[in-house]
């Protein structure tokens, strides 16, 4: 046995040492205080302790033996290790879902007009209302798994398949479930403007003040939301009505989101600059004087390419012009069972680059950095001392390689709050 002065010092030891030490790895922190595309350390170190990162920079650094350091030594040498990846805008709670349509869609019919037929979401409305609490959160927690097993740490999950004040609440309980489940951090985002339930057909004033009046409260007092979106287009909402829903977020103290200039310029962009939105997103169809709105307003430009491939469109958001505006980009899924069935962040980051014409760089900070700056998490999204050690660590020879291969699973490893998930490990 150990004489007490031994114990007592080794009890010190444990106490002043790091939980763990990833040791070797290539670091893309996307700090932009950092030199080059990803804000690069070669043969770097990076140290957690609880659920922070405490120490990164390169091994040469360190300030001592890593095993003197840290608790655990991982060795990570040839890897690379991102920030847990980001998915600012998913649809992933709903029931049933639309095959019937993609297949009518690939014989020619056409997505707007399904829409104000009746069909489109509001299909997917029926199936998530006669869905049981048990079925969506299955189909929920496998969504979210496969987006786990492609180094997603945070996704971002949207009601808007329900469409009445319980049931909305019902969307955002179960994506949080499911995030507990999957080992996701899930933000929820009320999006009870996505379209006019039948029940309202003839009183449209009175289901957007439903959405105001109640789901926004009710949301904010049961903590399932961050956000509040809405859909501004010709067959969904107008900009006035969205007005009226963003003035009672405002107040209940929730960030806001605009579905914008998707299938038409709707004035969607510039209701997200003139309200200071988080994000506009989509974009196909916004004008230079959305873009110059969005600057103004300090917006996010989300880019969903999915959906613009999956509904075969030819005409791409003006992603130089965001550029020059000085608006930075996000990438996200946009999972949902209509216009972008999409189970891989990653895919969509690769189509951001083939499809708009993204840098790689420009789409792995929009599945980080940027996405975090969406959710308003400060906390996440680069690699920092103080951060979250939310981590991706990656067998590739550098991080273009995240996106040039749609499909494969190079992820080595997940970690979520300084803890591996250890389903993930190869
Ligand atoms: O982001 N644009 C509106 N909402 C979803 C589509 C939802 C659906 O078709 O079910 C989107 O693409
Ligand atoms: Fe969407």
């Amino acid at each position: 046995m150990a004489s007490p002065g031994v114990a007592a010092h080794l009890a010190f030891m444990t106490r002043t040492r790091w939980d763990s030490i990833w040791l070797g790895p290539n670091l893309a922190t996307f700090d932009s205080n950092l030199p080059g595309p990803w804000g690069e350390i070669a043969d770097g170190a990076l140290a957690i302790d609880g659920d922070r990162i405490v120490w990164l920079g390169p091994v040469s650094e360190l300030p001592g033996a890593p095993e003197a350091l840290a608790e655990r030594v991982r060795h990570a040498h040839g890897t690379w290790i991102t920030p847990g990846l980001i998915d600012c805008h998913t649809h992933l709670v709903h029931g049933g879902d639309r095959i019937g349509e993609w297949v009518a869609r690939l014989g020619g019919r056409d997505y707007d007009d399904i829409a104000r037929e009746g069909g489109g979401i509001m299909q997917t409305v029926g199936q998530t209302r006669a869905a049981s609490d048990e079925e969506l959160l299955a189909g929920a927690v496998s969504r979210l798994t496969d987006l786990a097993r492609d180094g997603v740490t945070t996704v971002e999950v949207k009601s808007g398949y329900d469409l009445t004040a319980a049931g909305e609440i019902r969307m955002l309980d179960v994506a949080h479930a499911a995030g507990r489940l999957a080992k996701v951090q899930v933000q929820g985002t009320l999006l009870g403007l996505h379209a006019l339930p039948a029940e309202f057909e003839h009183h449209r004033a009175d289901y957007v003040d439903l959405v105001a009046r109640e789901m926004i409260p009710a949301a904010r007092a049961r903590g399932r939301a961050r956000q509040v979106d809405a859909f501004v287009e010709g067959f969904a909402f107008s900009a006035e009505e969205c007005e009226r829903v963003f003035e009672a977020a405002r107040v209940a103290e929730l960030g806001l989101r605009v579905h914008a200039d998707q299938r038409s310029d709707s004035g969607g962009a510039a209701l997200a600059g003139r309200w200071c939105a988080a994000s506009a997103d989509h974009l196909e169809r916004t004008s230079p004087a959305g873009v110059r709105a969005m600057a103004e307003g300090g917006c996010v430009a989300v880019l969903l390419p999915g959906a613009y491939l999956t509904l075969r469109d030819d005409h791409p958001p003006p992603v130089q012009a965001f550029r020059d505006a000085g608006v930075p980009f996000a990438v996200a899924t946009d999972l949902n069972p209509g216009s972008s069935p999409v189970r891989s962040l990653r895919a969509a980051g690769s189509l951001a680059c083939s499809l708009f014409g993204l840098h790689p760089s420009e789409s792995l900070a929009g599945m980080t950095r940027e996405a975090a700056r969406v959710l308003g998490l400060a906390d996440r999204g680069r690699l920092a001392v103080g951060l979250r050690a939310d981590l991706a660590v990656w067998d590739v020879e550098r991080p273009e390689e995240l996106l040039y291969w749609i499909g494969g699973s190079p992820l080595r490893d997940r970690v979520v709050g300084g803890v591996v998930d250890e389903r993930e490990r190869a």
